[in-house]
């Protein structure tokens, strides 16, 4: 598989975690998914604001759906959903959400998504944050878009460690 990914990014700062959201909805496209792992405070929802955020002609107020569970927006070319499944209990849950319909009608920004189990797109970008010194380390993985694999790998090159 070509566009199999398996890609280490580190962000020194949060900044850095801002700069990668943005990128990232520079380049995203309706069908889209980003799987947004890693523990509470790790900089999922700082990832996700960044890349709602910069589509966004306002400065609209990008809470993290921990409680809604999910948020939806409408950037000019897609809308996009922004998803916290902490608190789902089960994958039917999903379904109810309306989230696998977003899949395909959407730009998904999902945090916690163990909870979809074998729910999630097969093209999902998987962004994996951990602590690493100050900053994080962001492991990106799965079976993206060919273009966004191999821009991803070119251009976060130097920020591998
Ligand atoms: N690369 C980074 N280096 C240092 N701090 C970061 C980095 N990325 C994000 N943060 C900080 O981590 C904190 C928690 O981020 P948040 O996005 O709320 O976590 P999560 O949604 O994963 O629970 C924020 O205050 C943010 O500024
Ligand atoms: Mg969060």
């Amino acid at each position: 598989m070509s566009n199999a990914l398996h890609h280490a990014i580190r962000l020194p700062t949060a900044d850095d975690t801002a700069a990668l959201g943005h990128w990232c909805a520079a380049r995203a496209a309706l069908g889209d998914c980003f799987l947004l792992s890693g523990p509470i405070g790790a900089g999922k929802t700082h990832f996700a604001r960044a890349f709602i955020q910069s589509l966004l002609n306002t400065d609209e107020d990008v809470p993290s759906p921990s409680f809604t569970l999910v948020q939806t927006y409408e950037a000019p070319n897609f809308e996009i959903w922004h998803a916290d499944l902490y608190r789902l209990t089960h994958p039917d849950e999903v379904v109810e959400l309306g989230l696998e319909d977003a899949f395909s009608t959407a730009v998904c920004l999902i945090e916690w998504p163990d909870r979809l189990g074998q729910g999630a797109p097969k093209s999902a970008l998987s962004l994996s944050f951990s602590a690493h010194c100050e900053g994080r380390l962001v492991l990106a993985q799965g079976a993206p878009r060919h273009e966004l694999a191999l821009a991803l790998r070119q251009e976060w090159a130097a920020h591998a460690k």
